[in-house]
């Protein structure tokens, strides 16, 4: 199918990676071996994830990613068809498929290495094949796991078309143009990237350390970030800040800043719950929910997936999801 058979109203642009996981006593030291548990295979990425989520909640989603002719690759495509992700714009080429090799320690702490695979081969001249899907889209996801300049391609080409755009600027922050950065509505960053947000912005006439003392509670960093944010020239159309347990926070431009609390679960894994919340957040987005709403619900999904192992696996259906908090 070509890209011009696409007109999902959600399309998430971004990485799929298998994650590779064993058990460990412990994290073997450079030059050092360990023996682990037997070998588990999922699929991963974090623009994959968004997807699964949304489908699973019932959301009309295309994927838009690259995988390897490896055998990875036709397993994630298998898992993301399975859920009901549209992959008509997945790409496959020569090399390998992206992988994280990922080891789990008795006290549940992660090591991770991520091999980009294609996915760091999804460069700017392949968003050729996306453009009729991104004019059409209501909303299109975008995360970090590709190439910088791919997603500056696909911001560019989604502000020529006014298609809103939905960021999460994971695993790491990258310096945005102040005009991509404008463009985010929202900007969706947990507390790690919030604080990076905080130091990355200009943050000239705001107090020597903007992220505050350890004694700030979530609410307040998470105040902070936003309004760095603002001082640094180029504010996002929105914000969500995520705030784990303690749900998250939203902000439109220039708006007052609206706490949504997560309904209280019992947490098994936290793997992944960004993705959710972000993959749920966007399609509520795009089906016209405002930005408290979509907030709102995507706490709920957000909990549902720290409430069973493993990222996708955990994903929640309508059914599964806690009433809001
Ligand atoms: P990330 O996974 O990117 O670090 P967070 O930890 O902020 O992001 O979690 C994302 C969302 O998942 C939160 O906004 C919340 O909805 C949900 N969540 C995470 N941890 C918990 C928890 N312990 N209890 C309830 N909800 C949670
Ligand atoms: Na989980």
């Amino acid at each position: 199918m070509s890209a011009d058979a696409v007109a999902a109203p959600l399309l998430v642009v971004g990485s799929v990676n298998a994650d590779l996981v064993v058990r460990v006593p412990r994290h073997p030291r450079p030059g050092e071996t360990v023996l682990g548990g037997d070998l588990a295979v999922h699929p991963g990425g974090k623009g994959a994830n968004q997807a699964v989520a949304a489908a699973r909640l019932g959301a009309d989603v295309a994927f838009a990613g690259r995988v390897g002719t490896d055998a990875y690759g036709p397993l994630l495509l298998g898992a993301l068809r399975r859920d009901g992700v549209d992959t008509s714009l997945v790409a496959t080429d020569d090399g390998a498929t992206g992988v994280a090799l990922i080891t789990v320690d008795d006290d549940g702490e992660n090591a991770i290495t991520v091999s980009p695979g294609a996915n760091g081969r999804f460069t700017p001249a392949h968003v050729d094949a996306l453009e009729p899907a991104l004019r059409r889209a209501r909303v299109v996801s975008l995360q970090l796991e590709i190439p910088h300049e791919t997603v500056a391609e696909v911001m560019r080409r989604c502000a020529a078309s006014g298609t809103r755009v939905v960021l999460n600027p994971s695993p790491g922050l990258w310096a945005m143009p102040p005009h991509a950065l404008g463009m985010c509505d929202p900007f969706v960053v947990n507390e790690h990237e919030a604080a990076d947000a905080v130091r990355g912005a200009d943050s000239a006439g705001l107090e020597p350390d903007p992220r505050g003392d350890a004694s700030d509670g979530p609410l307040e960093r998470a105040r902070r970030a936003v309004l760095a944010l603002r001082a640094s020239g180029a504010e996002p159309r929105s914000v969500v800040v995520t705030l784990g347990a303690a749900g998250a926070v939203c902000a439109e431009n220039g708006g007052d800043l609206v706490h949504v609390p997560a309904p209280p679960v019992h947490p098994v894994d936290t793997t992944g719950a960004g993705d959710a919340f972000t993959g749920a957040l966007a399609w509520r987005l795009a089906l016209g929910d405002p930005l408290a709403d979509a907030v709102g619900y995507a706490v709920r999904v957000g909990a549902a997936a720290v409430t069973a192992e493993g990222a996708q696996p955990s994903y929640p259906t309508p059914a599964d999801l806690p009433p809001p908090a």
